[in-house]
């Protein structure tokens, strides 16, 4: 049984839940959070707040939920640096470089592969987040994706099998056998491995008919649903996961008004990918005419090698104030709680008593600098589950007080 742990004297707390505290982020002032048996059991103000085995004295400064990050593609091998210096040279970005992740992906062990997807998670919770989702992909076989989505099991909350993610190079003159073997063999072995099963609906990648065929297969095995959809092109992905009610549809740079209104009428989360757009140099997603539709939206990382080889959700926070049009106050929300919603989690994305004690103390007076000081090491002490996991030199049990700052 994990220690209690109180964080104490926090200058702004973010709970995101409006009757806790004030606007839409339930913003509390001097407040602590205390935290047992990895669950949240009190929030409140400072002065009454219970002991605690230990306490991080989080000295007037802002207390944010983990992040969600509710969208990464960390099992892969290789990287992919020359495509990204071509395409800041002017290349456009296209479906057939994840072929050569395929490749590199293929040839690893699983070891390696359980190591690299490690180390970036690692490097995620080191920058706040406490929940992350992560896909297969990379494999395309059914062998390689059922062990990347093992390796995926071993490091992330969230397990999505994506063998619909591009067609393979080998299957490339007979796509429909691809898919075939998608909804039979494939899924028959991953579904058992996964809680979700994800779609690339879009140019280069899976049509309309080919992303039903395995959206309704994955339904049938009782995987949640997810697209990636509409971010290269405009076309059938919003709407597809609008049908098939998806838990969430990501990227969506291209959408028209038929697009956002089946998105706000099927309650499909709307997933925003910054990094993506700008490691791609593509147009943004409009997340304001997505929140001014009555669609929840979610910011997430897309961590992988070909769009968005970033771990950093305070960097996709600051994207999505800058180019997606969200204020700082929507974007931390949809880091946060719009990533708990897009992965249909109520125990995570707030702080209110009940919840997961996972959140991070931030080297800022207030969630807006997450923005406003882009590119800056914001995020000091992580603590998921009630127990500290960043920085290392606090991991330990000590019992006694963790200072962090003057
Ligand atoms: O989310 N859009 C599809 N998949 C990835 C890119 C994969 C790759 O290029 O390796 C994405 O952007
Ligand atoms: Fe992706």
């Amino acid at each position: 049984v994990s220690p209690s742990l109180a964080v104490t004297r926090i200058g702004e707390l973010v709970t995101n839940d409006s009757e806790l505290g004030a606007g839409p982020l339930g913003l509390i002032r001097e407040a602590a959070v205390v935290i047992d048996g990895g669950v949240i059991v009190y929030v409140g103000p400072s002065k009454s707040a219970p002991a605690a085995d230990t306490e991080v004295i989080a000295s007037e400064r802002c207390v944010i939920p983990g992040f969600v990050d509710s969208h990464t593609h960390v099992v892969f091998a290789g990287d992919r640096a020359d495509e990204f210096v071509a395409r800041m040279a002017g290349r456009s970005y296209a479906t057939g470089g994840i072929a050569s992740t395929v490749e590199t992906t293929r040839a690893a062990s699983d070891a390696v592969l359980l190591a690299n997807a490690r180390r970036l998670v690692d490097e995620a919770i080191s920058q706040g987040t406490t929940v992350i989702e992560t896909k297969s992909g990379y494999g395309l076989t059914v062998e390689d994706e059922a062990r990347s989505l093992r390796a995926a099991a071993e490091c992330a909350d969230e397990v999505t099998f994506l063998g619909a993610h591009v067609v393979p190079d080998e299957y490339a003159r007979d796509r429909e056998a691809y898919v075939e073997l998608v909804v039979g063999a494939m899924l028959n072995e991953c579904a058992p491995l996964a809680g979700w099963c994800d779609v690339f609906c879009d140019e280069g990648a899976f049509d309309e008919d080919e992303s039903a065929r395995v959206l309704a297969a994955a339904r049938e095995k009782g995987l949640g649903l997810r697209l990636h959809a509409n971010q290269l092109a405009p076309g059938p992905g919003a709407q597809l996961a609008a049908r098939f009610g998806a838990a969430s549809a990501d990227h969506l740079n291209h959408l028209d008004p038929d697009d956002i209104a089946a998105l706000a009428d099927a309650g499909v989360v709307a997933t925003l990918c910054p990094g993506a757009d700008f490691s791609t140099r593509a147009r943004y997603a409009q997340g304001r005419s997505l929140l001014e539709a009555g669609v929840t939206v979610a910011i997430a990382t897309d961590c992988n090698p070909g769009t968005s080889y970033t771990t950093s959700m305070p960097f996709v926070v600051a994207l999505a104030v800058r180019d997606c049009g969200l204020s700082p106050d929507e974007a931390v929300l949809a880091a946060t709680l719009g990533g708990a919603k897009a992965l249909r989690r109520e125990d995570v994305g707030r702080l209110v008593p009940g919840c997961r004690g996972d959140l991070a103390v931030l080297d800022a007076p207030s969630h807006v600098y997450l923005a406003y000081r882009p590119g800056v090491r914001l995020v000091d002490v992580v603590v998921r589950r009630g127990e500290v996991v960043f920085p290392a030199a606090l991991k330990s049990d000590r019992r006694d007080e963790v200072g962090v700052g003057s």
